[in-house]
């Protein structure tokens, strides 16, 4: 385990480019933090990383959005891992890319083992803590 101490969104996104490098196709990535402390941001710097061009947004509407074989997945509104599995979620790590999980905690039952996990905290402007 290691500890990255980040000051700004940016230093967040660099921070998770260089982790995107460690990466390898079929990792599951657990994204986990409170609410605003920044796992979408660390999703768009590990994007970046890999590469993806698009601008990587929080899935709202959808629980995944896909950017080539990268997968970000937000769980946050999913009600149970029943509705979960009715929804497809857990064939997406089947696919052999890159999965990104906020809110995994929802979806327990389906992660795969092995999966790995970085926590963010902290909150407002205020230092993040990055345990990875
Ligand atoms: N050091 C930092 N790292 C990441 N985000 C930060 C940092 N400092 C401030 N922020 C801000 O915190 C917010 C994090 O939002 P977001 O990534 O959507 O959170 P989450 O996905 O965890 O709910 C963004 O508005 C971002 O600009
Ligand atoms: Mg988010």
């Amino acid at each position: 385990m290691a500890i990255f101490y980040s000051r700004s969104a940016e230093e967040t996104r660099s921070w998770a480019e260089g982790y995107a490098r460690t990466l390898r196709q079929g990792d599951v990535v657990l994204l986990e933090g409170e609410m605003g402390a920044g796992k979408t941001v660390i999703a768009q710097g590990i994007a970046r990383g890999l590469g993806v061009r698009e601008e990587v947004t929080s899935p709202t509407y959808a629980y995944v959005n896909e950017y080539g074989g990268l997968f970000h997945f937000d769980c946050y509104r999913v009600a149970d891992e029943a509705q979960a599995y009715a929804l497809g979620l857990a064939d997406y790590f089947e696919r052999g890319g890159i999965c990104l999980v906020e809110w995994g905690e929802n979806i327990r039952s389906l992660l795969p083992a092995g999966a790995k996990t970085v926590r963010i905290a902290g909150s407002g402007e205020g230092v993040r803590e990055i345990r990875y």
